[in-house]
């Protein structure tokens, strides 16, 4: 465990909710679709400023297993545009050296996405310049739930129900647990993303728009976790005298 940024060290993983893409289209009289496809733009910049800031874990809400809720016309449009996105810049994100995976239910799609997903995992899966994880139809509640059902699928007993056990059996096992969340578009919630991951995660919010978001917001999130005395529990004498 990472104790104390405020000894000056940067994120390892970092988890961002990338929220208001559709304000962003109505404040300028557009289409919420609109907003959604600067999102993606949005997107490839942070990838880009990730790697910059050596990040070596980077999480993206996409799609929440509760955005079925949304018109249907929207459904469909975003999930084309997820679709579309994740075939046209597989090859990109593999030849700068990113590996890439999918958490979340694939099994609400149809099968050739699930195809092409596991195919683009396999392609970057010796990659080591980032991880990129995109959560799609993903619902912590739901990766909880799907995690204890596996875990008695395969005859699992009480006493072998723990918190390790659990954290390497959800969709994120083998990923450490997020050092920053990012949420854009000025809502205070974690809206059903990696809950039980983010239990001591530090949490910036902040009002800009997705689409607008830049380097500079990054750098700013960056330059708040710096700032963070991280205790888990502990009392600061303890973290400044580096006890673990
Ligand atoms: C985030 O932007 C994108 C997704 C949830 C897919 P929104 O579409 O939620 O934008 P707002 O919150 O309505 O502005
Ligand atoms: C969270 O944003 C989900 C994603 C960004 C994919 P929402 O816009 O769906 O969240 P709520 O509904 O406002 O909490
Ligand atoms: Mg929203």
């Amino acid at each position: 465990m990472v104790v104390a940024s405020s000894t000056g060290t940067g994120p390892n993983h970092v988890a961002v909710i990338m929220d208001g893409n559709g304000r962003w289209a109505k404040h300028r009289g557009l289409k919420r679709s609109e907003g959604h496809k600067k999102g993606v733009v949005a997107v490839r910049e942070l990838i880009k400023n990730a790697v910059d800031a050596g990040i070596s874990q980077l999480s993206l809400f996409a799609f929440s297993s509760e955005n079925w809720r949304r018109p249907a016309l929207e459904v469909r449009l975003l999930i084309q545009l997820l679709n579309n996105t994740l075939e046209n810049e597989v090859d990109d994100l593999h030849q700068n050296g990113i590996r890439l995976k999918i958490l979340g239910d694939l099994e609400r799609f149809d099968s050739r996405v699930e195809a092409m997903v596991r195919n683009a995992e396999s392609l970057t899966a010796d990659n080591q310049v980032m991880n990129l994880n995109i959560a799609i139809n993903y619902g912590g509640r739901w990766d909880i739930v799907n995690t204890i059902q596996k875990m008695v699928a395969g005859g699992c007993s009480s006493d072998e129900i723990s918190e390790e056990a659990i954290s390497h059996s959800l969709s994120t096992g083998g990923i450490p647990d997020p050092d920053l969340f990012i949420r854009t578009g000025g809502e205070h919630r974690i809206s059903n993303f990696l809950i039980w991951q983010l239990a001591y995660t530090e949490l910036f919010f902040t009002d800009t728009l997705w689409p607008d978001f830049g380097k500079g917001d990054l750098e700013a999130a960056l330059q708040w976790y710096m700032g963070r005395e991280r205790r888990f529990g502990r009392t600061s004498e303890q973290v400044v005298k580096g006890e673990h």
